[in-house]
Parts: C-alpha cells; structure tokens; sequence
C-alpha cells in the first residue's frame, strides 16, 4: 500500500512535511547513486533528489527530460548559496514513472535548441512554451489581463464582449481579412471600438479584452496578424480626461502587477531595470515631436527632416521614446494621417483629439482618440477615408449620431505590446502563446 500524501502545487510545499508531488523532469543530472531532478508543475520549479537504492534501480538512468513522474518524499531547505528554483528539497523515497519522454534522436534536448533558427522554435512552439523565460512572461500575461479588469472595476466598466466576424473595418482597408460568410463578404475584426461606442447609451462606459486581426504586409518586432486587443469607451468626457483615464489605466494595472506575488518577481528576473511610470505621463504634441526629430537630426521615410502631415514611423518613433526614456503621450496627430472618425480640435482642425503612448523598447502601445460625434463631421470623415458605401454598411454606426450624441472618446491597447515594455521582450512575438504573422499559422 502506498504511503500517505497529499496532492500538492510545488509552491505551497512545507518544509518538513511529506509530500507527493507531480510534474515534468525540468532538468535533470544523473551521477553515481544520485539521481538530481528539478520537476516542474506550472506553478513553479523543485529541486528532487534521489539516492540509495531508488537512484540505482534500473529505471533511473532511463528517465529523460520533460517525463512525468510522481515523487514521493520530504521537503528540506537547501544551505545558502544552492537555493536556485526556490530554495527548497524534495528528499524522494518513492516515485512513479507516468509518462516516459523519447531519448536519442527524438530527444526533447535535440527539438529544442537554444540559438536555433527561431523559425525552427516557432514550429516546436508547443514545446518551447515549457521554457522558463516564455512561460515567466505567459505568467505575467494572465496577471496583467486580471489586473486590466480589477482596474477596471474599480473605474466602474462594463465587461462586453462584441463579434469578431463584422461588415465594417475600422483602421483601414489594406489590413482587413476577408472570409465567406456564407456567400457574403466578411472580416475578421480589427478593432471593437464601433460596436463599444454603441453600447455607451445601453451599458455607460465599457471595455472589452478581444483579440483583433491585421493582415500586416511587414515583418516588424511589433506587429502581428492576431493580438490581444484590449479596449474602452467612455461618454460624456473631454480629451483631457480620457488622457487621464489611460495614464490611469496604465499605471494602475503595472502598479498592480508588480506588487502580485507571482508577476511582480517574474518581472524582477525578466527586466530586472523595470521602473513603474510615474503619473502624470509626459504629454507631447506631433507638432513638437517633428522639431524634437529634426533637433537630433532623425529624418523621415523619405530621408528628409520632418514637414507637417508625415508618420512618424516606427523607428523614428521609437528613438525618440528611447532617448526621452519615459512614457510619452503624443497628442493631437493631423486629420490626415489618423483614422476616419476622429474628431478634429476645435482651435486648431487640421489636428485631431488623438494620442499615442509611446513606452521606451516598443513605441507605441496604445492608440485613442475623441471622436467625431456630429453627423457632419461623421460623414466627411467617412469620405476622406473612401470607404465604399458606407451609408449602407455603417447605418448603425452613424445612427449613434442620430440617437442622442455625446461627447466621447477612447482607445486600443496592444497586450503585446505592453508585455514587451514591462518584460524587456525584443518582440511582441515572444509575448504571444502562438504568434500568427504572414507565413505563420501554426502550430
Ligand atoms: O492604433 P490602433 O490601430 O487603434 C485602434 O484600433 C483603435 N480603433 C482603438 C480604439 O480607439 N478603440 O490599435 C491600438 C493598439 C496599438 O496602439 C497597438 O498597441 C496595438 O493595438 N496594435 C497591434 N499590436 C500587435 N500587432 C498589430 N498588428 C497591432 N496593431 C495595433
Ligand atoms: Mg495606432
């Protein structure tokens, strides 16, 4: 008969106290009558330790990494000085075989290699996943995804959750998947924000975590084709709240996840320089970032020192950020280069109530926006975007204006994007479970 344990997670262990605990073989070191085993749950890692006759029997030296096995034993504190993976012993007086990993060839060391092609890692996604660093920041995810909505119970939001299959596209057309919806022409979202705005005289303000579609030409460290797109709305606001309330957002939830138990020391390991932003964010308008740009002699896509009405693309972008070193919130972007339904400022309408957050490492993070809230200006938007038949086709968008306006805006935060930030990921494809970019749509 079997000895009495408990079933128990490898970090709710006692010292002193009898366990039986199971996991996969994280590392592991055979030598004469020892066999040293980290196992690993999902929850965290221990250090195991096999000797005397358990460590001799025939079926030790057949164990491989990443088998499951069931230990049984007693868990002692390591001296000062060997306390990696927690500090903790488990001293083994009995153990199960459950699932046996392949040696040689198929061996787990030879699928996934480090300094291996990242195209190669990207087909054995499944497996590098187990690794510490992916799942540290697959960890710190879920802390910033709960975090995102205890912030925003706390700010008094709704929860909705809107379709991802639309007739409508929201940030331009060259982006848009396309899909047969039974014989009509579909896609696959690219942002919930129309939908959110609808539900202001229903539900009050309101947010949504969703993941968005882009089919993104480039290749960048920072664009995917399918990202976790977080998103509100708030009603009767000016520009200058809603700046407040995403400076808000942000620092809260960061605030939050550093002070969790699990994220906050993962983050510790993963971007050990980590400084949480300081309130209230730098504000910084595009008009002042192109004269900051052309001071330090960054020039535009063409070349050229910036003029009015150019992008800031990415890498200029991201100077800028990584030189001034702190969040920025660049406001007020020309109608020009901004999407359709943003509203223009009223002292200056060659301009818009818009805003990026800029973090040093990514760039932009989040991207908002007052929008236009009277059916005039509504509709030139739609027609300097040229978007086809948009009468027919965003009816129930425009009917908003119709139906009891009001002054609104809000914005998009990329869960990516902001992993890498906090992280010190170099790309938001190390902050996804299985990245899709073009020519990746496995596993
Ligand atoms: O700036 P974007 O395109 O803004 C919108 O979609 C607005 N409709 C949001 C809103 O106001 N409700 O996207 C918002 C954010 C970006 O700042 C970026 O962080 C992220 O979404 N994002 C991407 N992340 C990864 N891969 C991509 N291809 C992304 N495109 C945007
Ligand atoms: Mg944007």
């Amino acid at each position: 008969s079997l000895p009495v344990a408990i079933k128990s997670k490898i970090n709710k262990l006692e010292i002193g106290k009898r366990f039986k605990v199971s996991g996969w073989i994280h590392r592991l070191r055979l030598q004469k009558g020892l066999a040293f085993i980290v196992l690993r749950d999902g929850y965290g890692y221990l250090q195991a330790v096999l000797s005397g006759n358990l460590a001799n029997a025939y079926q030790t030296s057949t164990l491989t990494l990443e088998s499951t096995v069931t230990l049984y034993g007693t868990v002692q504190e390591l001296p000062e000085g060997k306390q990696a993976y927690g500090g903790l012993e488990l001293v083994v007086d009995y153990y199960e075989i459950v699932g046996l990993a392949p040696s040689g060839e198929e061996a787990f060391t030879n699928k996934i290699q480090e300094g291996a092609d990242p195209s190669l890692l990207l087909d054995q996604r499944h497996l590098a996943l187990r690794g510490e660093t992916l799942s540290s920041v697959m960890k710190v995810r879920a802390v910033f995804l709960a975090a995102l909505r205890t912030t925003f119970k706390e700010l008094e939001l709704t929860e909705v959750t809107p379709p991802c299959m639309v007739q409508t596209q929201v940030e331009g057309g060259s982006t848009l998947f396309k899909l047969d919806y039974y014989g009509e022409e579909a896609y696959l979202t690219q942002s919930s924000q129309l939908y959110l705005e609808t539900l202001l005289p229903s539900l009050g303000d309101v947010y949504c975590i969703q993941e968005s579609f882009r089919a993104e030409r480039s290749h960048t460290r920072r664009h995917l084709s399918e990202y976790t797109h977080i998103e509100s709305e708030l009603a009767f606001i000016s520009f200058d709240d809603l700046l407040v309330h995403i400076e808000t957002i942000l620092s809260r939830s960061v605030e939050l996840v550093l002070n969790d138990p699990i994220a906050g020391p993962l983050i510790k390991q993963l971007n050990p320089n980590f400084v949480a932003p300081k309130l209230p964010f730098r504000r910084m308008e595009y008009i002042h970032a192109l004269d900051w740009l052309n001071e330090h002699g960054i020039p535009n896509e063409d070349g050229e020192s910036f003029k009015f009405g150019d992008d800031i693309a990415e890498a200029a972008e991201r100077k800028m950020v990584d030189t001034i070193n702190e969040p920025i919130l660049l406001i007020r972007f020309p109608a020009e280069i901004k999407s359709f339904y943003m509203k223009r400022c009223s002292d200056d309408p060659r301009v818009t109530e818009s805003v990026d957050v800029l973090m040093p490492n990514v760039g932009e993070v989040t991207g908002g926006s007052m929008r236009s809230d009277t059916y005039e200006e509504l509709i030139e938007g739609f027609k300097r975007e040229g978007i086809p038949d948009f009468m027919k086709h965003y009816y129930w968008f425009i009917d908003q204006r119709k139906y009891g306006t009001s002054p609104h805006g809000g914005y998009g935060l990329g869960t990516e994007r902001i992993l890498a930030w906090l992280c010190d990921r170099f790309t938001v494809r190390d902050c996804s479970l299985y990245p899709r970019f073009s020519g990746r749509c496995k596993p």
